[in-house]
């Protein structure tokens, strides 16, 4: 088998085909499953065993019997990944596949926090470093933020991070006042109160999706629960097949959309904004999947001390939710 020298050209669907092909046949060989974020680009998730949100993944992740696991997403992903199957080789494609919500918190941040409000409970989301994770008594996700607050004693502090918005909309949806680390996502802050007034004047019939990272999170909510749904990216897959509309406005990272055209051929889906793109997302392609297969590279792994002490609070979320 030879590396190609020169970028394919992967347009062309024969190309592309054939790279899928080879990709699969050295996933064979490693004994590797491919696990693709919802956000990646259309080619990479085509060639994926399972393709899901970060709470869907990293359960894939915990059960999957193979000895590899190539991770097309970004590196907290395949950190927890490394945490939950630390008997498995982890790899990511892209080494600078990172993510800017996640780069938003430290884990000496975190100690100063909890130094300040001793006894509080650290709820932490997915999207945060295996360091991060190791200062948290809990983990959760977009799919389970809810329930995860749900669970913790009323009379307990909590404090949230690092999504402000995400927080936000946990403090409407639950009722329950948090401290709230200021991060965000650049990608889902950009997607503005605006936008969503812009588009219901155009298609005032289509069900909007919002994705709790987004900066109008919290104002979507103002639709009611006929107007608007605030879900996970796995969650509005799951939402739109059951709903009885054939018409979507779709707020969060366009890379989803790929996925709702595809298994829903008879609905129409449109982004709330166009521009809602992560570049660290769309590092990873099917050359640097097969790359990462025929090198064995880039191996993701988590210290063991940070390790137990980060699956503690994951265990903890799915325990929960
Ligand atoms: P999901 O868990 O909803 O897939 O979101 C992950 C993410 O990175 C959102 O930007
Ligand atoms: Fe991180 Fe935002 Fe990209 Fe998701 S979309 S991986 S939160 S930078």
């Amino acid at each position: 088998m030879s590396v190609t020298a020169a970028p394919l050209v992967l347009d062309d669907p024969r190309s592309r085909k054939a790279l899928q092909q080879e990709i699969r046949m050295l996933a064979k060989r490693r004994d590797a499953v491919i696990l693709a974020h919802n956000y990646q680009r259309p080619e990479v998730q085509e060639v994926a065993d399972h393709i899901g949100d970060s709470l869907g993944l990293s359960r894939q992740a915990a059960a999957t019997t193979a000895r590899v696991i190539v991770f097309c997403g970004v590196s907290f992903m395949a950190e927890t990944a490394a945490i939950l199957s630390p008997d498995k080789t982890v790899l990511l494609p892209e080494l600078e596949a990172g993510c800017s919500l996640s780069d938003s918190v430290t884990a000496a941040d975190v100690r100063a926090w909890k130094a300040q409000h001793p006894g509080a409970v650290v709820v932490s989301y997915v999207n945060t470093t295996a360091e991060v994770k190791a200062e948290s008594d809990y983990c959760c996700t977009s799919g389970n933020a809810k329930v995860v607050i749900e669970a913790i004693p009323k009379d307990r502090e909590i404090l949230f991070l690092p999504d402000v918005f995400l927080g936000t909309w946990l403090e409407r949806v639950t009722g329950r006042k948090m401290r709230l680390w200021m991060g965000e996502c650049h990608v889902h802050a950009g997607i503005r109160p605006d936008d969503i007034r812009r588009w219901r004047e155009g298609a005032p019939d289509a069900e909007l999706m919002v994705h709790p990272e987004c900066g109008c999170a919290s104002q979507a909510l103002a639709f009611g629960s006929d107007g608007a749904k605030v879900l996970s990216t796995e969650g509005m897959v799951t939402h739109a097949k059951a709903s009885p509309k054939d018409h979507f406005l779709v707020a969060t990272e366009t890379g989803i959309l790929h996925r709702l055209r595809t298994e829903m051929p008879e609905k129409r889906f449109d982004p709330l904004r166009e521009d809602a793109v992560c570049r660290y997302m769309k590092m990873t392609t099917l050359e640097s999947v097969r790359d990462s297969l025929l090198h064995m590279r880039h191996v993701v792994s988590v210290p063991r001390d940070v390790a137990d002490r980060a699956r503690a609070a994951i265990e903890r979320m799915v325990r929960i939710g």
